[in-house]
């Protein structure tokens, strides 16, 4: 059979980046090649996402302008929503989809595509697996100064709003040497930061060994300058994880610690198992043993009987903890969860708007006022990439938490390590000058 050639899209988090690496290893060891057009492509893979209504909507989107650009190749969907439709994927004539594969069904991928060529049969693989780690695949990653290394996979929380237990089965880890052996190898290759991921990336078990075991192995290999995390869940944030992160240099003080809700009914309801005084609390002993933290988070506001007084928990939350950023979602129904089944989607359109808006607006207050707290100070920045929106030479890149630093002109490499004063700031970038003569 001729080389055929592979278009390949990913959709939603972290975790489908990683798997989109896998993927692509998979299908490259059997001499499939990929393009980055969808013109020139035999086989247009999908790695898509469905944890809220939108993410669908944006993948169907999508297909329907494939299909115009290019009309006779197959058409695969990988991931989340693969799961999550199952057979309703292929079976909707309007859509012309070919294959679907779940998430741990990608070992299976270059049989499945062979025989859909083959037998011009439509095929779908879409069971998940307690076992799957792909820990003996080492992903094809884009040449870059951060690497993704999954370290589990599958979610056993079963937030009541969430399809991920759903569409990525029970959770898994993999063993603690083969993460080490990859990341040695990926320090070897050059990369200069690891992020470990995990739909629960502090659940991380295997045989004795917890996520604070792994994250100081991984510490102590030589030569890596930066590891983050994400996204851990507050119930697994134990008081060693925080203790281990304070002492640990190459373990950036930068944490993304859902909240989702401020109002402990709310919090109850989601099955989130922390109360709004627990979080608040986790989130004091962080900052005092380690002052200079940097936390993010994911809110939802709307969700199911979420009334203003609720509401107003989750402002106090965001005023009291001020975090550097906050991603902020309007609740979306996700049929076959427990929400979908027991709770009423009760909270108006309109509701939901206004909320978000009030939340955004104040979030992004508080934003800026870290990001100013930042003027003055200097900052060891990783260099992403050379140039902005608004300027060829300047440099882009990310301090120790995370945070976006532009800064201008000056010799420097990607991926080098540099010091940077900062000099201005706005709620979502700071900006500066690298002062490499200072030191
Ligand atoms: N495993 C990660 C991320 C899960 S999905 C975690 O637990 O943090 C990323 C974010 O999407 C969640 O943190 C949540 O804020 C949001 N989300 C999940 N399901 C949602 C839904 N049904 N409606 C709106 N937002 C949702
Ligand atoms: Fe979803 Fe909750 Fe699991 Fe995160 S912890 S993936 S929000 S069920
Ligand atoms: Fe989306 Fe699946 Fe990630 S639903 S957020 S791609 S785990």
């Amino acid at each position: 059979m001729a080389v055929m050639k592979i278009y390949i899209r990913t959709f939603g988090c972290q975790m489908n980046e990683a798997d989109t690496e896998i993927v692509k290893a998979v299908l490259k060891s059997h001499n499939f090649e990929f393009v980055e057009e969808v013109e020139a492509a035999d086989v247009v893979l999908l790695n898509t996402c469905s944890v809220r209504e939108n993410a669908n909507r944006k993948v169907f989107g999508y297909i329907h302008e494939i299909k115009r650009i290019n009309k006779t190749a197959l058409m695969g969907v990988l991931g989340c929503m693969a799961s999550d439709l199952k057979n309703n994927l292929i079976q909707d004539p309007k859509l012309k989809i070919d294959f679907i594969a779940g998430p741990d069904s990608y070992k299976k991928l270059p049989q499945i595509i062979e025989q859909v060529m083959e037998k011009d049969e439509k095929y779908g693989h879409f069971d998940l697996s307690e076992f799957e780690t792909y820990e003996d695949i080492y992903p094809l990653r884009k040449q870059g100064v951060n690497a993704w290394v999954a370290i589990m996979r599958g979610c056993n929380n079963f937030c009541s709003y969430c399809i991920v237990p759903y569409t990525r089965g029970r959770e898994r880890s993999r063993s603690l040497q083969s993460v080490v052996r990859e990341i040695e190898q990926l320090v070897a290759d050059g990369y200069k930061q690891i992020t470990l991921l995990g739909q629960n990336v502090n659940s991380y078990k295997y045989e004795d060994y917890n996520f604070v075991d792994l994250l100081k192995a991984v510490s102590d290999i030589k030569g890596l300058k930066r590891i983050r995390f994400v996204s851990p869940h507050p119930k697994d944030f134990s008081l060693d994880l925080i203790k281990l992160m304070a002492k640990r240099e190459n373990i950036c003080n930068a944490i993304h610690l859902p909240l989702q809700a401020g109002s402990t009914q709310v919090l109850k309801r989601m099955n989130r198992t922390y109360t709004k005084q627990e979080y608040l609390e986790l989130v004091n002993k962080i900052k005092k043993i380690i002052p200079e933290i940097v936390i993010n988070t994911d809110i939802i506001v709307g969700f199911c009987g979420e009334t203003e007084e609720d509401f107003e928990d989750t402002l106090e939350v965001v005023k009291k903890v001020e975090f550097d950023s906050a991603y902020i979602f309007k609740y979306s129904v996700r049929s076959g969860t427990f929400a979908a089944k027991k709770y009423v989607d009760d909270v108006s359109e309109e509701v939901k708007t206004r909320r978000i808006v009030k939340l955004n607006a104040i979030q992004k207050r508080i934003s800026l006022k870290k990001h100013k707290e930042q003027i003055g100070s200097i900052e060891e920045v990783l260099i992403e990439r050379k140039g902005t929106k608004k300027s060829k030479t300047d440099w882009q890149g990310r301090d120790e938490g995370n945070r976006l630093v532009i800064f201008s002109d000056g010799n420097y490499n990607i991926g080098e390590l540099v010091k940077v004063k900062i000099e201005e700031a706005t709620a979502n970038v700071v900006k500066g000058e690298g002062c490499e003569d200072i030191f």
